[in-house]
């Protein structure tokens, strides 16, 4: 387990200038009065794309850092509407989340391209926070280790690069729905995890939970073993209880 817990807030479609400057306002106040409380936590915001300069111009000097929700498969030309790692750079983004579900399910985004997403952020020095997970469906068949080790395949494959990035196991069932993996159910898959990243030779890449993690949950779920952190949805909204799971 890394000694370092990584919390990262994914803001999905949601906020305005208005609603960002309060919820950015609300982080930086009470990490700046109490920053011996976050230590040992490494936290990080991803907007939409439309206001990282916000994010990029409140942020800039603390100890949060912030990244995209996603990136394009490619560098430059005629893909209209997409946005480039290059671009993601001039606004000093850290993280880039790939393969979101929603991503997958909406966009269908293949694990061949997620990978592909993760080799091109890693290549300009960006961390790839790769997120997998089963569906209800998957799960209730007993397929979820089968189809957890189906999209994390190509992702193994990157080779050297491998250890640079960040895992996320993001049980579809448990994204937005109140409804939680008990930390036994997370723990069993991010072992799982962690046991395919071994094999290449990269067992200290951070394994984050998510899927509706609150203040409430959040302790009893880092306290497993592989858990290195959590990918937070709805509960990252709100900056006292964003807070308070990064520190559960
Ligand atoms: O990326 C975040 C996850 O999809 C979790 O979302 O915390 O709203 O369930 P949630």
């Amino acid at each position: 387990k890394s000694t370092s817990r990584l919390v990262v807030g994914n803001w999905k479609m949601n906020g305005s200038l208005a609603l960002n400057q309060t919820l950015l306002a609300g982080l930086l106040e009470k990490t700046k009065a109490t920053p011996e409380k976050y230590a040992t936590v490494q936290l990080a915001v991803c907007p939409s794309f439309p206001y990282l300069a916000q994010v990029q111009q409140a942020l800039s000097g603390s100890s949060i850092s912030w990244g995209a929700q996603d990136i394009s498969l490619y560098t430059e030309g005629a893909y209209t509407g997409e946005v480039s790692v290059g671009m993601l750079m001039d606004f000093a983004c850290q993280w880039a989340i790939v393969g979101h579900s929603e991503r997958r399910s909406y966009h269908g985004e293949t694990s061949q391209q997620v990978a592909e997403k993760a080799r091109l952020a890693l290549s300009q020095g960006m961390t790839p926070i790769v997120c997998i997970g089963e569906s209800l469906e998957q799960r209730q068949e007993g397929n979820t280790l089968a189809i957890i080790e189906q999209q994390l395949k190509p992702v193994l494959a990157l080779g050297e690069q491998l250890k640079n990035i960040v895992v996320a196991y993001e049980p579809v069932w448990a994204i937005g729905t109140g409804l939680t993996a008990t930390p036994e159910q997370a723990q069993e898959v991010h072992a799982f995890i962690r046991e395919l990243l071994r094999q290449q030779q990269a067992p200290q890449v951070q394994i984050l939970y998510g899927g509706s993690v609150k203040s409430a949950n959040a302790a009893s779920l880092f306290a497993m073993q592989d858990i290195d952190g959590a990918l937070v949805g709805g509960a990252a909204l709100d900056a006292d209880e964003f807070l308070a799971i990064a520190i559960a």
